[in-house]
């Protein structure tokens, strides 16, 4: 079975025809993946300016155990409302150049904050409260960077 049979079958599939034919469900779901994203993006965004110096007043340990359990919680909604997305229109998402871009930046942008958890933050107990390693603020700088295009990309593929 080649790629393009298995889009093919994804976008013909039960619930792909229901969610194309249904008039508010296709929305309804993007609706879903917004607000999921938000809460993912959202909380890397604010534990990326800690990073770089924002609030300073807080530790960076206090900002990373409140915001980044809720990214993680996120991805609970906003990968499955993506993949409904998706199949709906597999065939055409499937030649898509910014959806494929999309997917490749996500991946670098998870890739970034792994590196980030498993080196740098290991040794966040001896980080300076006032100042925060290089490391860091290069691995903030990036995430900002690659889930700004992310956003952007996610917002464009529906004009390519
Ligand atoms: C993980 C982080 C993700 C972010 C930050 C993100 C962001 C976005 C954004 C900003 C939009 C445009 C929403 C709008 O303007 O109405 C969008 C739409 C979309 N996303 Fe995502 N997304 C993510 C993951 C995914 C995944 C994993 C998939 C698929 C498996 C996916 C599939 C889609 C599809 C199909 C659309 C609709 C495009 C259209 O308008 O036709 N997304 N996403």
């Amino acid at each position: 079975m080649q790629p393009a049979d298995v889009f093919e079958w994804l976008e013909y599939s039960a619930l792909a025809v229901y969610i194309r034919q249904s008039p508010l469900l296709f929305p309804a779901i993007e609706i879903v993946h917004i607000i999921g994203f938000i809460f993912l993006v959202g909380s890397a965004f604010l534990f990326d300016l800690r990073l770089l110096g924002v609030a300073r007043r807080l530790s960076v340990k206090d900002v990373a155990n409140y915001v980044l359990p809720w990214s993680r919680r996120s991805l609970i909604i906003v990968v499955p409302s993506g993949f409904l997305l998706f199949i709906s229109q597999a065939k055409a998402l499937s030649t898509n150049g910014v959806f494929g871009l999309k997917l490749i930046l996500i991946l670098i942008a998870f890739s970034n904050a792994g590196i980030f958890h498993r080196f740098t933050y290991r040794s966040v107990s001896n980080w300076s409260p006032s100042e925060t390693p290089a490391a860091a603020k290069a691995a903030a700088l990036m995430s900002l960077l690659l889930w700004t295009s992310v956003i952007t990309c996610g917002r464009l593929i529906a004009y390519f």
